[in-house]
């Protein structure tokens, strides 16, 4: 059993936010159900019977699928935990969360706190009452690595599948698996199960403040993704709306069709910033390899994935962050 600094069972805050883990099915073969449907109170009481040693805070925050994951919600989250943060009787901090966006939710986090306490999201592949639910299994998980000194100063963690990955290498890349998780390009940090957890090596972050502000709005960046065929009328329809950034889900290394990069150099040259990446999910986007980063002017997304592009790219903007150079430098950094 894990003891905190004052000798007790570690005190968890559990922010809940909805997703598989708090779904229900009616029928345990069925396929159909909603994210989020339990509340956090029931969630947790299902877990009364696991004999978990910590000491579980539970403070909602909302009840929804994580597809309708966005900025209030990541605000009241980010509150939340920086309070956390600060107040010596919680040792870490539990977020459960629906599967679809855990990453973009785990990285935005992992870009604006310092590398204090444990902070790890947790969520479900399979809702309650499924055959093979894989929910309070990942919780327990969740709270063995919550509970581990040793798991403060590596950012945000993500805690899937009996792995632990860390906030910036984690994609989602299967659409229904319990081993939907995978870390790009460096892999999990962590395995994990109920009574044993094995870190990969030691944590490099510890004392780290955070990387930047975090900002008092997002702005709209869009990703576009490319496909055969194409044309350039959807990235004059994204500067129609006001896009503020545009990241390229690109074909292989993150290449489009050549009316599309071209319309996206006229979209650098009036000033909103283009990343390119890929949508495949293995590998690196690196510059000037098949598109002339140097002459459209545009940022090579290397190991983001378009989701996590996306979320660097707002908070970058949002810290008022415009110089290419310095985005590229971002992006080298991941
Ligand atoms: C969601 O992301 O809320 C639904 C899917 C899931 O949690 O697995």
């Amino acid at each position: 059993m894990s003891t905190n600094l004052n000798g007790g069972i570690p005190r968890l805050l559990v922010l809940g936010t909805g997703g598989t883990i708090a779904g229900s099915t009616a029928s345990a073969t069925g396929g159909s159900y909603a994210a989020g449907g339990l509340s956090l109170t029931s969630m947790l009481g299902d877990l009364a019977g696991l004999e978990l040693s910590a000491d579980l805070i539970p403070k909602p925050i909302a009840q929804i699928g994580s597809q309708d994951m966005g900025w209030d919600v990541w605000d009241a989250l980010h509150k939340e935990i920086v309070a956390a943060q600060s107040y010596p009787e919680i040792d870490g901090v539990l977020v459960t969360h629906g599967t679809d966006t855990a990453e973009e939710t785990a990285y935005l986090l992992d870009l604006t706190l310092a590398a204090d306490k444990p902070v790890v999201l947790v969520g479900a592949m399979r809702p309650a009452g499924a055959v093979g639910a894989d929910g309070m299994r990942n919780f327990a998980n969740a709270v063995r690595v919550a509970s581990d000194p040793d798991a403060s100063g590596r950012g945000p963690l993500l805690v899937m599948g009996d792995t632990v990955f860390a906030a910036k290498d984690v994609r989602k890349a299967a659409t229904s698996s319990i081993d939907a998780f995978k870390g790009y390009p460096r892999g999990p940090v962590a395995r994990v199960t109920p009574s044993n957890l094995d870190w990969f090596g030691g944590a490099t972050r510890k004392g780290e403040f955070a990387r930047y502000q975090w900002p008092e709005a997002l702005p709209r960046i869009a990703i576009l993704t490319a496909g055969a065929g194409m044309d350039a009328k959807p990235v004059e329809a994204l500067l129609s709306i006001g896009c503020k950034g545009i990241v390229l889900a690109g074909m292989g290394q993150g290449n489009a069709p050549k009316c599309v990069l071209d319309a996206l150099g006229e979209a650098v040259k009036s000033g909103v910033p283009v990343v390119r990446s890929a949508r495949v999910d293995e590998g690196l986007v690196d510059r000037n390899v098949e598109v002339d980063d140097d002459a459209y002017g545009f940022v090579a997304g290397r190991a983001l994935g378009p989701a996590k592009a996306r979320i660097l790219l707002m908070v970058l903007l949002a810290n008022g962050v415009s110089d290419r150079s310095e985005i590229q430098a971002a992006f080298d950094r991941g």
